[in-house]
């Protein structure tokens, strides 16, 4: 099935009054029903690309477009409509409470007051702050961390198809930031809404994006990819310096048991240790092979859907497995050379 563009960078740059050249001859097109990591060091034009896209900022030259039309020609306003936005640094009204915060876009296209009311009572449950505590405070009454979950909760409130956040779970505190990433994802995957993610952090970015765009120093794009390929082949000594140590790990936690990489179900010693789902991260499996007492000789179990055992996997198995998984990465982006060895701890 061919992806639609929702929206398309064609050759864009960005010069501010000072001189600064932010963004130059950037081309980028982000996939309906995506997450696309928008990464790359501070400073490197993540913001000001993020900010083109729904004309906080207009472009010096090239042009954006969203489902075909041309941003420089949408009345601002209603292009806001139409993308949700989430802040770094949040921007929330000070002298709004969190309720009429959360309900300005709803405000705009004129919800009534009990559907917006219900809609904020959902949001603040969704991102952990109870409507009965939050829903009258002013955003000096919140933490940093909770400014920043009802920035999120605001870009959400009329699911709007198309959401551009500039990192939205930097100010959260580690714990929550997984708790709300893993719910971001549940609910992007549940609407659909096509997301430009703008992060710093490699981590986020693999978990969170189906493709990555790793951008350098005046928003050069240096590789689009899956995170698989990005972190097994990354296209330039940029992108290889930014993503740092750790590619493996990383990759293991992306990659998924599968068929292919399984061994056979009679080289399982009894009794059997407790077995690895197929389907399961490769990390979760390694954790699973390295809790093994020495009697199972390295060998855990693995089962299907049914819960039979299908086959059975060994530490060697897992490392195939990260290795066929990073050729796969490779052929689906049309990569040559397979230089897996060069991820490999
Ligand atoms: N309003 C502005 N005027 C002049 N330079 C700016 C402005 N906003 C950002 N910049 C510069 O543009 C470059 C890219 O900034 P930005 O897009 O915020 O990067 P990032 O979000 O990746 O950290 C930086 O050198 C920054 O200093
Ligand atoms: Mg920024």
């Amino acid at each position: 099935m061919a992806e639609r563009t929702v929206i398309e960078l064609d050759t864009v740059r960005k010069a501010y009054p000072d001189g600064t050249v932010a963004v130059e001859g950037l081309s980028l097109a982000v996939r309906e029903h995506e997450v696309l990591a928008l990464v790359g060091p501070s400073g490197c034009g993540k913001s000001t690309t993020l900010r083109m896209v729904n004309r906080l900022v207009e472009p010096t030259s090239g042009r954006i477009l969203l489902d075909g039309e041309d941003v420089t020609r949408a009345d601002p306003v209603q292009l806001r409509r139409r993308i949700g936005y989430v802040i770094q640094n949040v921007g929330l009204f000070p002298h709004r409470t969190v309720e009429s915060n959360i309900a300005t876009v709803p405000g705009l296209l004129g919800w009534d007051r009990r559907r917006t009311r219900a809609r904020v009572a959902e949001l603040l449950d969704l991102v952990g702050l109870p409507a009965a505590t939050y829903a009258k405070r002013y955003p000096n009454e919140l933490s940093g961390g909770e400014r920043q979950r009802i920035g999120v909760a605001r870009a959400l409130a009329t699911d709007p198809p198309v959401l551009l956040m500039d990192e939205p779970f930097g100010a959260v505190d580690p714990e929550f930031r997984r708790h709300l990433q893993t719910e971001f994802q549940r609910i992007q995957r549940e609407t659909g809404t096509t997301v430009i993610l703008v992060t710093h952090d490699i981590d986020e970015a693999a978990r969170l994006g189906d493709r990555i765009a790793v951008l350098s120093r005046g928003g050069h794009l240096e590789q689009v990819a899956s995170p698989l390929a990005v972190l097994a082949h990354p296209a330039s000594e940029r992108v290889r310096d930014f993503i740092g140590d750790g590619s493996a790990s990383r990759m293991l936690a992306l990659a998924r048991v599968q068929a292919g990489d399984l061994e056979g179900a009679d080289r399982i010693v009894q009794p059997a240790p407790a077995p690895v789902r197929l389907g399961a991260r490769l990390t979760d499996a390694f954790e699973a092979v390295a809790a093994l007492p020495g009697s199972a000789m390295g060998r855990v179990p693995v089962v299907g859907e049914s819960g039979d055992v299908v086959g059975s996997l060994t530490a060697d198995g897992i490392l195939g497995a990260l290795r066929r998984a990073a050729d796969a990465a490779a052929s689906d982006e049309g990569i040559q050379d397979a230089v897996v060895a060069d991820a490999a701890p």
